[in-house]
């Protein structure tokens, strides 16, 4: 081996565990900037055969690219290094194109693009795919800023939390009754639009018990950041006592506050006219059906807990709390607003 190959092999030695370095920073670097592991919003984390789909499909393409940069850059240096101009050297005998390196640069790249296409093609195809006969079929409707879920099946709707069996197909019908959301719980399956007066179908199924976060991944004006609703699985007898508890009336109030605060919510409170509870004369359309959502995690569309303190003030300040919701109301009274969360709290 002259002296010159010896170089070159310890270059390109050092150049290939430099590489190597710099290859494992960028792949550390995008997961710690994608918030990898365990984090309930992680697309890294699929938890259903359609999420690992498209997960698969992103991490050949992040390679496949990792890897073309590599080969790219790692020539793109070398050359600069070899052919770097040293003292005394002349003008290098000037060439232009090279038939074999441009047929080797054209069908290459092509040839990659074909295997990405063709991956892509089946993962849309496996996608796509219908929901088996079984599935639980949710009517998924995005509001500004809220979500509202109908179980057309099983006769009610919620909001802001959707349940689901573990094992079953979730057919998912996504519409929107004002400008275009976007549904997405990242573990469970890519983002699809919600698009007003148009009907887009979503097909995954969950396989383990667990809440997942999901989130409005479109914006559709000032709240869209706090359009947030989460995802209840639960073993099919967990999703069976939440059907039957979901399809009875509202509980009736247990205390005196919560009676006060039933009638101020379909009297003077003025909660009625955009509000349904169920067994109440309240069947207004335009906000979430409340007749569970004692029972539900969040209020406002996964800004607050539902609590005492919270719904409090949720009530004192709607407008305050979340600037141009549609809930606009009178200032309440500090009583007023104890009945009315006593009222809600007991909405389980
Ligand atoms: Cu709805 Cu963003």
């Amino acid at each position: 081996m002259g002296i010159r190959a010896r170089a070159f092999a310890q270059f390109a030695g050092q150049r290939a565990s430099a590489f190597g370095v710099a290859a494992l920073g960028a792949a550390l670097l995008t997961l710690a900037m994608t918030a990898c592991g365990d984090t309930p919003q992680s697309i890294l984390a699929p938890a259903t055969r359609q999420a690992r789909e498209s997960n698969a499909l992103l991490g050949f393409v992040f390679w496949a690219a990792l890897g073309v940069f590599v080969v790219v850059e790692g020539v793109l240096l070398f050359a600069l290094w070899r052919f770097r101009r040293r003292r005394g050297d002349a003008l290098p005998r000037q060439t232009h194109g090279h038939a074999g390196l441009e047929i080797a640069w054209t069908i290459a790249p092509a040839a990659l693009i074909a295997v990405v296409a063709a991956l892509t093609f089946r993962s849309l195809f496996a996608l796509a795919a219908p929901s088996a006969a079984d599935a639980v079929r949710v009517r998924a409707i995005g509001h500004q800023w809220w979500f509202e879920f109908q179980y057309p099946d099983l006769g009610f709707v919620t909001a802001n939390e959707l349940h689901l069996p573990a094992g079953r197909d979730a057919a998912i019908q996504l519409e929107s009754v004002d400008v275009i959301h976007s549904f997405w719980v990242p573990q469970l399956r890519g983002k699809t639009d919600m698009v007003p007066g148009r009907v887009n179908q979503l097909v995954f199924r969950p396989e383990a018990p667990g809440t997942y976060l999901g989130q409005c991944a479109e914006f559709c004006g000032g709240a869209h950041a706090q359009m947030k609703f989460t995802v209840v699985v639960e073993d099919p007898a967990g999703f069976d006592a939440w059907v039957a508890l979901q399809k009875q009336e509202a509980a009736l109030p247990a205390s005196a506050a919560a009676q006060q605060g039933l009638q101020l919510f379909t009297t003077t409170g003025g909660c009625l006219a955009c509000h349904t509870v169920r067994g109440t004369p309240a069947q207004g359309r335009i906000g979430p059906d409340l007749t569970h959502v004692g029972g539900r995690g969040h209020i406002a569309a996964g800004l607050m807990a539902t609590a005492p303190d919270q719904i409090a003030r949720w009530l004192r300040d709607p407008q305050g709390e979340k600037p141009g919701n549609k809930m606009t109301i009178r200032q309440l009274t500090e009583d007023e607003i104890t009945a009315l969360v006593a009222y809600l709290m007991g909405l389980k």
